[in-house]
């Protein structure tokens, strides 16, 4: 089967991925898909309900179905949650239907951008910064598997987009 030509953005917690895709898929002229958004859609709750009702496992779950719906699609900009790709079956579902881009920040970005963070699960510890930095180190094999990786921490979301845009036109990709 020919490889689809999706773009697929995956890494760590407020790296830029959905703001990066937005404005990605707006310079394409691809449809953008955020997966966390597609699971609230289609749960009609949102993440953290879910976490809270129906635990995390519920969850990974979810995201392993919607990728595996996604991935039947061509043309698309999608951007997955900071846990998507740690299972080894998402990884794999993501680049056999595109190209995967990680977009990385360094921590203290992280916890800037994550601002109270209410809205991720994840991070509801008390010592935040502590929290990052040991998921950041059980993660990064999974993100390593990307097939480049940019770093947003001292870029804005068009200097990003546009970065990626280079990288996929040295690749003969759009
Ligand atoms: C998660 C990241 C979140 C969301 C969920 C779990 C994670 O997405 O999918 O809260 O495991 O890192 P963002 O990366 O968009 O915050």
């Amino acid at each position: 089967m020919e490889k689809k030509n999706n773009i697929v953005l995956c890494g760590f917690m407020a790296t830029g991925k959905s703001s990066v895709g937005k404005k990605l898929a707006e310079i394409l002229g691809l449809e953008f898909v955020d997966l966390d958004d597609s699971i609230e859609a289609e749960e009609g709750i949102s993440i953290p309900q879910i976490f809270t009702e129906r635990g995390e496992q519920a969850f990974r779950e979810l995201e392993l179905h919607m990728v595996e719906r996604l991935i039947s699609r061509a043309g698309l900009v999608i951007s997955t949650g900071g846990g998507t790709v740690v299972d080894p079956r998402n990884m794999a579902n993501l680049k056999n239907c595109g190209f995967v881009i990680a977009l990385a920040a360094d921590i203290q970005t992280i916890l800037r951008r994550a601002g109270s963070g209410e809205n991720r699960p994840l991070l509801h510890y008390d010592d935040r910064e502590e929290r990052v930095r040991a998921l950041l180190l059980k993660r990064a094999p999974f993100y390593a598997q990307a097939d480049i990786t940019i770093d947003t921490s001292s870029i804005t979301v068009e200097e990003t987009a546009l970065q990626i845009l280079n990288r996929l036109r040295k690749c003969d990709l759009y």
